[in-house]
């Protein structure tokens, strides 16, 4: 046995596992490649202050082959640091930070290589520069997933003709194809919730490039990075933070590796622990570690600051819902920030109802149905989610998201829901949550886990938006159903009018138009509204009695 025992390189063990990586099907190796990319050009160029400009390029190389690039505008990457980000499993600049990006494991783009490599045998290959002057430098990369570790094969100086910025390409099995998950939705859902962002877009086989233009040219501000709140946080990483601090006492180990702690918090947990405040922080027992992580949640300490977690904003969520979706309502709300395990986060939510999003059949087919009916047909509504900005795409049953939406009863609002499901009609849903640290499912970052707090904030902004739908809906099937009225009245003017002439000698054109008339102006509520109509009605009725009594009467036979 003995000998059998060996360690195991991360490569290796995503290169089995690489399902966890979100690389399980061609179709979605695609898709996943090409979001890799995207949020760490979307991160930098934001990290940089630059507004963010994109171009993704799908090529087909053949059937089953694809080759991905995507250009930024960013800052470029150093390059003594290429070959490890590209070439290493597990390294990056976020996962160290408690600050609100779209990457946080130093896995992403790596992964994405590293399948590249195993599908097609070919290198990822990556071209940066830093600023106007410099040299961009030109890599060939493999992953030696033995030793995860980077293996260049090629390193040049190049001819770019861009100020900064980093181009990154990856060969890989792939399959391409449009509609749901595809990466032509991703990318519109990318623009959506990224309305600072220019995306260009070339999909393959020959089709017309997509552009995304910028809906505002404001950068959104940047998040705050903080440190973790002592709230929430484990024994163990309370031990290892102990044990890897620079400070000298544990007063100011407790200053400054958490956020919210002055020094008088500190030195109500420690009297609570019953530590002194000038203990060195490595000699601590892991006994009296215990003690201290006992006594935190009883001192009262400030919630996380909010600048940390930067949402969409209302404006921009119904904007970018209304660029992409012709509909005839859409509205957008954002909860303040809340805190689940420490960790300050933000939900928003978006809706946008009907228009472009209706079947066609409506009108056409069933003009009597009620519009909530026909609504229904259309079967289960879009559910975005967007996490840090990023479309999730995959495991949409497995996400707080989904389930939030499933457990709002959206009959109050309402639509057709039925139980233990999405609601019904034609309407596209999105929530965001933005978060120092979004707690996702796996490593693929496709679900958000369902933390209690999470939940119960992402369900308080879907029932505002909910809310603002119902009185939306109400006021619409109102109308329609005086329009109804009304032209079922119109329908008869022309019976009436003939009746009422046979009766009596009246101006059958003028009656006509009187009719009409007093049917146009009556668009309000129900019986008052009607009131004029009959009273008009009856008066033309007792004109044709009083005209009746002084002229000869046309007696019908
Ligand atoms: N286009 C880019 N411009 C500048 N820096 C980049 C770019 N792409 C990647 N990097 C750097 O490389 C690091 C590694 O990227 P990678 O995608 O592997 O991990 P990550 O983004 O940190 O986390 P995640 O695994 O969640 O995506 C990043 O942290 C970032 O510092
Ligand atoms: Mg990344």
């Amino acid at each position: 046995m003995g000998e059998k025992q060996r360690e195991i390189s991360v490569s290796e063990f995503f290169t089995k596992n690489r399902h966890l990586l979100g690389f399980d099907s061609p179709a979605r190796a695609l898709l996943t490649t090409v979001k890799e990319a995207v949020d760490n050009s979307l991160d930098a160029a934001e990290e940089a202050g630059i507004l963010p400009t994109l171009r993704v390029d799908l090529v087909e190389v053949s059937e089953d082959r694809y080759r991905v690039a995507v250009e930024d505008n960013g800052p470029g990457i150093v390059k003594a640091q290429v070959p490890k980000v590209f070439g290493k499993l597990l390294y990056g600049s976020k996962f160290h930070r408690l600050a609100q990006r779209r990457g946080q494991q130093g896995l992403g783009v790596s992964a994405a290589g590293m399948y590249g490599q195993l599908t097609t045998g070919k290198p990822i290959i990556i071209t940066s520069k830093t600023g106007k002057g410099r040299p961009a430098h030109h890599f060939e990369i493999v992953i030696d997933t033995a030793r995860n570790a980077p293996s260049i094969v090629k390193d040049a100086t190049i001819d770019w003709d861009r100020d900064h910025g980093t181009r990154v390409e990856i060969e890989l099995e792939g399959l391409y194809k449009g509609g749901r998950r595809s990466v032509d939705e991703y990318l519109e859902q990318v623009a959506i919730a990224n309305p600072h962002a220019e995306i260009l877009y070339q999909p393959p086989r020959d089709r017309e490039l997509v552009r995304y233009a910028r809906l505002t040219e404001e950068l959104p501000p940047e998040p705050v990075e903080i440190e973790p709140h002592p709230y929430g946080v484990e024994l163990g990483s309370l031990q290892r933070l102990l044990k890897d601090t620079q400070a000298r006492t544990l007063s100011s180990a407790l200053q400054t590796e958490f956020s919210r702690v002055s020094a008088r918090v500190a030195g109500e947990i420690l009297s609570i622990a019953g530590l002194p405040a000038n203990r060195r922080p490595h000699e601590v027992e892991p006994a009296e570690v215990e003690r201290l992580h006992r006594a935190i949640p009883k001192v009262k300490i400030q919630a996380p600051p909010s600048s940390c977690v930067v949402p969409i904003g209302e404006e921009l969520i119904r904007r970018g819902l209304e660029r992409e979706i012709r509909a005839e309502f859409a509205t957008s709300s954002t909860r303040p920030p809340a805190v689940y395990r420490g960790n300050p986060f933000i939900v928003e939510a978006g809706l946008a109802y009907g228009g472009d999003l209706r079947q066609e059949t409506e009108d056409d087919e069933a003009p009597h149905a009620s519009t909530k009916t026909v609504d229904a047909q259309q079967g289960p509504i879009t559910l975005l989610r967007l996490a840090n900005r990023v479309p999730l795409q995959y495991q949409q049953s497995a996400c707080a998201i989904f389930r939030a939406a499933v457990e709002t009863n959206w009959r109050q609002y309402g639509l057709t829901q039925p139980k233990g499901s999405l609601p019904q009609g034609p309407m596209v849903l999105l929530v965001h949550v933005a978060s120092v640290w979004v707690p996702f499912t796996s490593e693929s970052k496709e679900a958000v886990a369902h933390y209690p707090e999470m939940l119960k904030e992402i369900r308080l902004a879907l029932q505002d938006c909910g809310r603002k739908l119902g009185s939306y809906l109400r006021r619409r099937e109102h109308e329609r159903r005086e329009l109804r009225r009304r032209s079922i009245f119109e329908m008869y003017i022309g019976e009436l009018v003939e009746s009422l002439g046979k009766l009596a000698r009246v101006d059958r054109k003028k009656l006509q138009k009187e009719l009409a008339a007093l049917a146009a102006q009556h668009t309000g509520d129900g019986a008052e509204e009607a009131a004029p109509i009959i009273a008009a009605t009856k008066r033309v009725r007792e004109g044709v009695d009083e005209e009746a009594d002084s002229e000869e009467m046309e007696v019908p036979k």
